[in-house]
């Protein structure tokens, strides 16, 4: 906010609650930029209504949230903030994973009420880690991130799978194997989802995907909620046709699926896995570093539409 003062005029939002579309629109007016995160929606109905607006810079990596095909169309600049969240995120999404695997809130849950009434033998036993197989669905950054952890801390057997297959050299580095979807679902012990959500990849752990993975299986989604469908996965746990999940991102969050939150093998948080002090003043300094750049004149850091420079 200081660097941003100290330059433009800025009108800042203070307040709990996302601006809904209307009060968005409103307050875009007049506006050159907008510094956003992923809770306000660019749409192209938005920006037919700010057409004074040219940049978007959105304080995250993912950028669902925004029409970029609508704003390179009206020539509106797009950053966003990669590769500073990286290993944070990774390091959240292996402890989702182990907490999942290792039934830690289930355990902590039990403590608490009084539950924890001798030692046996089964008690909450979960599954294993080391050794097992991790299977990455979408091998971006963080998902590279993920798969080194599995294999040098933990000797995982890691594979995955992607849009595009990665090169020859990467998958030695990081001894991860490709592999088609199903045999990634049908093989995995544990199933961490890092891919962006878009139309293609919405819903795309449904039923029929949860019905190829293992009954011992953990699933684990770090990426955007719309990737599964979660009525199916509440079902899967239920039946225990997959053995737990760890969820991080809501299809309506910050509302959550009602059916998840009364199965005691689903470990559940509010969308925190960037959330470390260091890496969310990082995340906005770099989203203040775009819409500077981008309003004076010079080239951002990390623009996702830069053809829009060229022009
Ligand atoms: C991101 O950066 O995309 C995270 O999900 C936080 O919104």
């Amino acid at each position: 906010m200081d660097r941003l003062s100290a330059r433009f005029g800025v009108d800042y939002h203070d307040g709990e609650a996302p601006l809904g579309a209307d009060a968005l629109r409103e307050r875009l007016q007049g506006k050159a930029g907008a510094y956003i995160t992923g809770t306000e929606r660019i749409t192209a109905e938005l920006l037919a209504a700010c057409p004074d607006l040219r940049v978007v810079s959105t304080m995250s990596v993912g950028y669902n949230h925004i029409d970029l095909a609508a704003c390179t169309a009206r020539g509106v600049l797009v950053t966003n903030t990669p590769d500073v969240l990286t290993e944070t995120t990774a390091d959240f999404g292996f402890a989702l994973l182990m907490a999942t695997a290792r039934r830690m809130s289930e355990g902590e849950r039990l403590l608490r009420d009084g539950g924890w009434k001798s030692w046996s033998w089964d008690f909450l036993a979960g599954a294993d880690i080391y050794n097992s197989t991790l299977g990455i669905l979408g091998m971006g950054r963080i998902g590279q991130a993920i798969a080194r952890r599995g294999r040098f801390g933990f000797g995982m057997n890691v594979v995955y799978h992607n849009r595009s297959r990665l090169p020859a050299e990467t998958e030695t580095e990081l001894g991860a194997r490709y592999v088609a979807k199903d045999e990634l679902l049908r093989q995995a012990d544990h199933l961490v989802l890092v891919l962006p959500y878009s139309a293609e990849s919405h819903h795309c752990i449904a039923a029929a995907e949860l019905a190829l993975m293992k009954p011992t299986a953990t699933l684990i989604n770090i990426a955007r909620g719309g990737i599964v469908d979660e009525d199916a996965l509440a079902a899967a746990l239920r039946e225990q046709r997959i053995a737990a999940a760890g969820l991080d991102v809501f299809e309506g969050e910050p509302r959550v699926n009602p059916a998840l939150l009364t199965l005691p093998n689903v470990v559940l948080t509010p969308h925190i896995a960037s959330a470390t002090m260091p890496t969310r003043l990082a995340m906005a300094g770099l989203a203040a570093d775009n819409l500077i750049a981008a309003l004076t004149g010079a080239t951002p850091p990390t623009p996702l539409n830069a053809e829009v420079l060229t022009r």
